[in-house]
């Protein structure tokens, strides 16, 4: 089984490279707020909009449920809209959608594939819709004549899927929007613990050579003398043994666990960490770009012609720093298990809000079982996405023996 961080992990490299990226960021700018999450920056912006109970909001078929919870946790009902096979808005399309009086919508640039936002942006102007453009997954880029997040009413991004931390999103204001007005500080041992778990996952992935030895003994010592024992798993380094538990019981209802991260409302109205601060400030970020377009490039190029799959992006985009490459599989349950267990480092969105409609023509809710996102972060080396590739080939390779076997176990009662 490979042991590959799904996400970026704190090491000395984090600060190899050039400091400053040719490819635009949202953090550049002066007036970015960071807050706890991606999440969080989606509600701030809702209610800096003064959206509330009984106002609607388009949201769109393919979704993280963490897009949707912010719309619901203030009292506001999310209309989905169909997506094309691009991953852009399906203006085109006729759908209720379209017509619903709506007071927001949500629009991402998935995968951090910059969308073309014009006419987004036209169709919300014409109809007085307040747009919060969504590049959780582009905290780089350029879309069309403007910068990745100058789009939007608002733009919000989030800073887990693109720097070594286990908390942090971005929030800023255009078109002569308020921006928030500042965030309360988490408490000192929230803080602590956010740069704790960080740096564990750092030393995890033996990213520390000097401190890995000694940091380890360190987490060990405080993890007995607190009765517990050393995270095992990312995720237990990233969120801690006691919250992930909490979170897995929170419940059959999978809304609740969802709309738990609002609840207190303190949760959402804090600012990130000073860890997340820290490294967002001084992260160096052209290694972050020009990284994780060559994983992609080579993992476009070593799935290219593997049975039953096909990239839905062949190439990064110039104006692209991609945070997944996303992989259409013809027939993802065959698979998708034997991806995870091999430790493939894989998200799919197949957790979808109870309400979504199934939408003539849209391609959301198909994307959501079909569309593997595979890591090709800034810290996965070349061997790792080579080694991630010949996994994966190994599984499509035998899942079509299988196929070619069972239809010529068949044949002979045709004959
Ligand atoms: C497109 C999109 N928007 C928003 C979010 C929420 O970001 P966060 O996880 O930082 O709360 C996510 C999370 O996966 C996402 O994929």
């Amino acid at each position: 089984m490979l042991d590959l961080p799904r996400l970026p992990v704190f090491g000395w490299s984090s600060f190899a490279g050039p400091r400053r990226s040719a490819l635009p960021s949202i953090l550049d700018r002066d007036d970015v707020l960071l807050t706890t999450s991606g999440r969080a920056a989606i509600a701030l912006a809702l209610r800096a909009l003064d959206i509330g109970p009984g106002d609607r909001v388009l949201v769109p078929t393919y979704h993280c449920p963490t897009m949707i919870a912010p719309v619901v946790a203030l009292g506001a009902l999310p209309v989905f809209f169909p997506i094309d096979g691009s991953g852009a808005p399906a203006l085109d399309l006729r759908s209720a959608a379209w017509d619903t009086p709506a007071r927001a919508m949500i629009a991402a640039h998935y995968f951090g594939l910059p969308q073309p936002m014009a006419n987004v942006r036209a169709f919300c102007d014409a109809r007085g819709i307040a747009l919060i453009e969504d590049c959780a997954h582009a905290l780089f880029g350029r879309s069309g004549e403007r910068d990745v997040g100058r789009w939007g009413d608002y733009a919000i991004a989030s800073l887990t899927k693109f720097l070594p931390v286990v908390d942090g999103g971005c929030l800023a204001a255009n078109a002569g929007r308020e921006q928030v007005p500042a965030l309360a500080r988490q408490s000192r041992i929230v803080q602590l613990r956010s740069a704790a778990n960080a740096i564990e996952l750092g030393m995890k992935h033996r990213r520390l050579p000097g401190l890995n030895a000694p940091l380890r003994w360190i987490f060990a010592g405080v993890a007995a003398s607190r009765g517990n024992r050393l995270a095992h798993s990312d995720e237990e380094a990233r969120f801690g043994t006691e919250e992930h538990a909490e979170g897995a019981a929170a419940g059959s209802d999978p809304t609740r666990r969802w709309l738990a991260d609002f609840l207190p409302a303190a949760k959402f109205t804090s600012c990130a960490s000073a860890w997340t601060r820290l490294i967002a400030r001084h992260a160096h970020r052209e290694r972050i770009v020009a990284l994780r377009r060559r994983n992609y490039a080579l993992l476009a190029s070593r799935v290219t012609g593997l049975p039953g799959v096909r990239a839905i992006c062949a190439e990064p985009p110039a104006d692209a720093a991609p945070y997944v490459f996303p992989l259409w599989v013809d027939e993802p349950e065959r698979i998708y298990q034997r991806v995870r267990k091999e430790g493939i480092p894989v998200f799919r969105w197949d957790e979808v809000w109870p309400s979504c409609p199934d939408l003539e023509g849209d391609r959301g809710k198909l994307w959501s079982t079909h569309v593997f996102q595979l890591g090709c972060h800034q810290d996965l080396s070349l061997e790792d996405v080579e080694r991630i590739a010949s996994a994966l080939a190994g599984i499509l390779a035998d899942a079509d023996r299988r196929t070619s076997r069972s239809w010529s176990d068949l044949t002979p009662a045709f004959r």
